[in-house]
Parts: structure tokens; C-alpha cells; sequence
């Protein structure tokens, strides 16, 4: 469906009426109730159609490995544009738009053409980007779900299972719930940011030309850069007799993502939440 403003104003403007109008006098009948308040925050800021929540988390790893080196992890720009303020973004809800733009990219500007993966596979991806939005803009939810609403004993369970192999909450990850507000918190362990030494992705090419160990600093489906130990970009083209060999610190945290239920999540966090 098309963006058009015109409407979604005017609706956004009914349901601001109707709440001030329900303010001044308490009637019986709120044209509002039960609309939750995610829900209106929505109308009121004229934004799209609820993201495909599961289609989001299938999209998280595909947008990590083809586009988060350009836009960033969380699509806020970083040499590409933030995709979070792109009208691009904004004007498709659910990729009817987007993922023709994806598969044509705009080449002859450094975004790339992305015609080879599969169509679902960037319909997914642009499910994370309306996701993405969705998570900084729309506070409603926030006040809805409460983060916080899950089970810390489980947590510590799913936390001894999978986590305590790498992590401790009385090493590395103590006092981490006093580090950070729930949602920050929430973010952090689901795809720690990138922002430490301890945490770059180097990779090794093997091609006609030769071997090349360094910092992974581009990567698609057509082309990789590595930046070498003297600080020199050596750009491969991934061509069938290229083998690449990625060792990235974070691979657990985005294998992770997609398989993670909103039960876990929660209960997750709640335990970490408790370690103050
Ligand atoms: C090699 C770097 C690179 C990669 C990889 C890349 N992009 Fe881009 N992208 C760019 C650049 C640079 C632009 C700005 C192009 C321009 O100026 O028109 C851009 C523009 C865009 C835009 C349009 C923004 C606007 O409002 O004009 C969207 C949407 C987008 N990219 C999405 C993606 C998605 C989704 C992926 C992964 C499937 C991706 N990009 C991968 C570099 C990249
Ligand atoms: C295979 C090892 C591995 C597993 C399993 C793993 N992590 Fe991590 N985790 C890492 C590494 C490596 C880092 C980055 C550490 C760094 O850069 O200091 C990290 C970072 C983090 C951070 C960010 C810490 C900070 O200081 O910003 C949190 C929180 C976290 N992990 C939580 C979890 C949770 C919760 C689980 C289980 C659901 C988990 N991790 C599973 C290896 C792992």
C-alpha cells in the first residue's frame, strides 16, 4: 500500500479529538477503548502497518551478513544512509516497494543490487527494517509489553544452558542490570553493539591473487574488503574459486536471534535484569 499522508493526519487528528473530547467529559462510550496504546501511538504518528514480527527475526540475520556494514547494526546509517529516516523505508509497508528497490540497489551511488538473493530473503529483511523503526519510535509498546514481565528463574535456567559456556554473571556480565535500563539491556545481550576491539570481524581470502588475513570491513554477496595489518583495503571479488573464512566474535549472538521465542526473551532479561 501507498504512503498517503493526507489520510493518516486526518485519522491521527479523529483520535486526538475523540481522547480530549472523552477527557472533558466522562462518557460512557470511548470510541478508543480497547485500542491499546500501542496501537494509537501508531495512528497518531501516521506510521505504517504493525511489522511482521516473525518475518523481522527471519530478516535479522540477512540484514546482518548484506547490509549492516554499510547502514549499520541496527540500520542507523554508518556509511550508507540510516534506513530508520530513509523515505524509501517509510513508503512501503511491507515490502512491496522495498524489495524491488533491493533488488535494483542504486549501484552507481555504492548501494548495491541485490538481485541474487531470494525474494522472501528481502522481504524479511525489509520486515526488520520496519521492525526497526517500529522499536525506536513507537514508546507505546514499550508501556504495553513491559519488558520485564518474564520469569528470572527460567532465565537462569536458559541462561546456565546456553549462555554460561561464554558468560558469568559473577565475571563478565556482573552487575550488567545495573549497567542498563531493561530495554538497553534487552538490546545488548540479544546483538551486543560493535563498538570494541574485542568484537571486530576478521576474516582470511584465499583467491588467484593471493591470501589476505585482516579486519572484515565490507562484505556482500558479490564482493569482500579486508583491511590488512598496514591499515591497506584489499577488495576480492567473491567469485566461485574464493574461500572465505570469517571469524566473527558475535556469530553465537546472530546465529541466536532468530530462534529466540518472546518467552525466552523475556525471561532472559529478567534474569539480568536481577544481577545489580
Ligand atoms: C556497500 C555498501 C552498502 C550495502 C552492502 C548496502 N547498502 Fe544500502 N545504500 C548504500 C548507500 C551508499 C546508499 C545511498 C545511495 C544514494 O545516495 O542514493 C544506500 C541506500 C539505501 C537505501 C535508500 C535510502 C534512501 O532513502 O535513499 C535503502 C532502503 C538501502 N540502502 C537498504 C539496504 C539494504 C536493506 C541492504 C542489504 C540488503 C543494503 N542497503 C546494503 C550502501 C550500501
Ligand atoms: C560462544 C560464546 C557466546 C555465547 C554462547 C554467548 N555469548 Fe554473549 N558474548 C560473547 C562474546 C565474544 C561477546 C563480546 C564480548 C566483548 O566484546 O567483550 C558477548 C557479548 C555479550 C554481551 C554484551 C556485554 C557487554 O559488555 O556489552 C551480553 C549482555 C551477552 N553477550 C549476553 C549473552 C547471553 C544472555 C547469552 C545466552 C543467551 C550469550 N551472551 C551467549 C560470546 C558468547
Amino acid at each position: 500500500m501507498m504512503m498517503i499522508p493526507t489520510p493518516r493526519i486526518f485519522a491521527a487528528t479523529v483520535i486526538l479529538v475523540a481522547a480530549s473530547a472523552a477527557a472533558q467529559e466522562p462518557v460512557t462510550q470511548r470510541p478508543n477503548a480497547g485500542v491499546n496504546p500501542a496501537e494509537r501511538t501508531r495512528a497518531a504518528l501516521g506510521m505504517g502497518t504493525r511489522p511482521d514480527a516473525e518475518a523481522a527475526k527471519r530478516g535479522a540475520p540477512v540484514y546482518a551478513s548484506n547490509c549492516s556494514f554499510c547502514h549499520g547494526p541496527s540500520a542507523r546509517g554508518a556509511e550508507g544512509p540510516s534506513l530508520l529516516t530513509s523515505d524509501v523505508v517509510l513508503g512501503d509497508d511491507h515490502g512491496e516497494k522495498l524489495v524491488s528497490f533491493l533488488q535494483q540497489g542504486r549501484p552507481s551511488k555504492g548501494m548495491p543490487a541485490f538481485e541474487r538473493l531470494p525474494p522472501t530473503d528481502l522481504k524479511d529483511v525489509t520486515e526488520f527494517l520496519h521492525q526497526q523503526i517500529e522499536n525506536y519510535t513507537n514508546r507505546g509498546d514499550y508501556k504495553v509489553a513491559n519488558i520485564l514481565v518474564g520469569d528470572p528463574a527460567k532465565g537462569k535456567a536458559a541462561f546456565d544452558a546456553k549462555c554460561s559456556q561464554c558468560h558469568s554473571v559473577s565475571g563478565d556480565l556482573a552487575h550488567v542490570g545495573a549497567k542498563f535500563k531493561p530495554l538497553d539491556l534487552q538490546r545488548n545481550w540479544i546483538s551486543p553493539p560493535r563498538n570494541s576491539p574485542t568484537r571486530t570481524v576478521t576474516a582470511t581470502a584465499t583467491s588467484s591473487t593471493g591470501t589476505v588475513s585482516g579486519t572484515l570491513t565490507r562484505l556482500d554477496d558479490f564482493r569482500v574488503d579486508i583491511t590488512d595489518a598496514a591499515g591497506k583495503v584489499v577488495r576480492i571479488d567473491r567469485t566461485a574459486g574464493t574461500k572465505l573464512t570469517i571469524n566473527d566474535p558475535l556469530a553465537r549472538h546472530m546465529e541466536m536471534v532468530p530462534s529466540l521465542m518472546d518467552d525466552d526473551i523475556h525471561n532472559m532479561t529478567a534474569y539480568l535484569e536481577k544481577q545489580k
